[in-house]
């Protein structure tokens, strides 16, 4: 690989959360390098779109460096701001939002200061760690490498996640090592092992292991290994495996089979509203902070005000539609996951809500078929959560034809956001409210909601 080195002053973060520079009037990526850093890289010359530099030392630190606490800070590409202090993280978050709304910010709109966490560290609920194996066959399980996607390497301890994580993967290891499976290779479309999850309800302490496995008939991981992977995530912790079928043209299958322990997980969230209790199955979709989304879900339903009727789109297992509920006479939650709405109708029992009902499918789709049955009652608000590619054009087409009085629209990604906000904006929605709440510390993922009303 023919190389150059370059000195480089990092002015900016690119969306992964890597230092950003310009190099021959050209972007250029730096892992683990912050705002304010001035770097020595080393840079491929062949490298054709946005350049990436290897960071071979730091000439001078930002003012807002600190110590990482983990060993691995310097390979992960996982929390690559952990060498950023916690104050400049949430600066930055807030000013990436205010830049991703751009023109749509005027006087009129209330920026509500970032909810940011009392403690940003090991708060995730959920972890997706990676099987590889070079041609060796040296194996890693872990997280993917900084700028070396999608290169793996061993992760020891992780302090974004809970302790037992750690613990668990290094036991999963340990049995992979003798057992002889491969890791999964996408290229080819050989070996069996892809990822392994490991999920926890942060209230109630109830953990759970996925082993995340190809379908391929000639990759299936003998019964006897499959066991002895059970016992080595440990006891006490709800096991499956999950089997990816992959068919060209056709979405993939996945086909869950329990091996031991408890079947589902069950989160408690405190809300200003009062407790709910929601049970998670491997598949539903739960957010990663549960003490940040108890905020999360508090802020979006203060944005509330006694509304008739509400529609949640992209529910997942109801969480939000039911922390609205408190405050509405009904909720219809809109979900695509067919695990997720039966968690999701589930949750509604468990925590006594009458004035909920879910339907699953497509999001536009669904609102297509409401929408033209005469007898259906027009929501008057209508809150989102879509996933980081934002609305989908059918779903956004509903919205400014279906005109609510009120959108809520929370997000993981403030460009698409924006984005799909401006096209609302353009249809007679202005933004009352900007709320930031970070889920996401020591990483550059920050969750927004903006409050739209109508205008005209
Ligand atoms: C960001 S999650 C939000 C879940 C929920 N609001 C919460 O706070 O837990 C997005 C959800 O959208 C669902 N989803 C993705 N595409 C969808 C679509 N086209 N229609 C309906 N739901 C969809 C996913 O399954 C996932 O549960």
């Amino acid at each position: 690989m023919e190389t150059k080195t370059a000195e480089l002053s990092i002015e900016d973060f690119c969306a992964r959360g890597y230092g950003l520079a310009q190099l021959d009037r050209s972007p250029i990526e730096v892992a683990h390098a912050i705002p304010g850093d001035r770097v020595k890289v080393e840079v491929n010359r062949r490298s054709r779109r946005v350049k990436k530099g290897r960071l071979l030392e730091l000439l001078s630190p930002s003012s807002d460096r600190v110590s990482p606490r983990c060993a691995h800070a310097s390979m992960c590409g996982g929390c690559c701001w952990q060498s950023m202090n916690y104050d400049a993280q949430t600066a930055h978050k807030q000013a990436y939002i205010l830049r991703a709304f751009g023109d749509l910010i005027d006087a009129n709109i209330e920026i509500l200061p970032m909810i940011s966490c009392a403690e940003p560290w090991n708060y995730r609920n959920k972890m997706e760690f990676s099987f590889s194996q070079n041609r060796a066959g040296m194996k890693y399980l872990g997280l993917m490498i900084a700028h070396a996607e999608p290169y793996v390497f061993n992760l020891d301890s992780c302090h974004i996640a809970p302790p037992w994580m750690s613990e668990c993967l290094s036991r999963v290891r340990a049995w992979w090592e003798q057992s002889g499976v491969m890791a999964y290779y996408p290229p080819q479309d050989s070996g069996s092992l892809r990822y392994l999850t490991l999920r926890e309800a942060v209230r109630s302490g109830q953990k759970m292991a996925i082993l995340n496995i190809s379908g391929q008939a000639e990759f299936a991981i003998p019964e006897e290994q499959v066991q002895r992977f059970n016992e080595a995530v440990g006891s006490g912790i709800g096991v499956f495996l999950r089997t990816h079928q992959i068919c060209k043209g056709v979405p993939t299958r996945f086909v869950e089979r329990h091996l031991s322990g408890p079947e589902f997980i069950v989160e408690k969230m405190h809300l200003t509203h009062g407790d709910l209790e929601f049970k998670i199955s491997p598949a539903s979709f739960f957010q990663p902070h549960t003490i940040q989304a108890e905020k999360l879900y508090d802020a979006a339903v203060s944005m509330l005000d006694g509304e008739r009727l509400v529609y949640d789109l992209y529910c997942g297992t109801g969480t939000l539609g039911m922390a609205a509920s408190r405050s509405v006479l009904e909720v219809i939650g809109i979900e695509m996951n067919p695990e997720a709405v039966k968690d999701a109708e589930e949750n509604a029992r468990r925590n006594h809500l009458s004035n909920i009902r879910f339907v699953q499918g497509d999001a536009g789709a669904v609102m297509t078929r409401l929408l033209s049955q005469s007898d259906c009652a027009r929501p008057d608000a209508v809150i989102v959560d879509p996933p980081r590619a934002g609305l989908d054009s059918l779903t956004l087409h509903h919205l400014q034809t279906l005109r609510p009085k009120k959108i809520i629209y929370v997000s993981c990604n403030p460009v698409t956001q924006a984005d799909n906000i401006r096209k609302l904006v353009g249809s007679g929605y202005a933004i009352q409210r900007l709320q930031a709440v970070d889920q996401f510390p020591h990483t550059a993922h920050i969750e927004n909601i903006a409050l739209l009303t109508r205008v005209n």
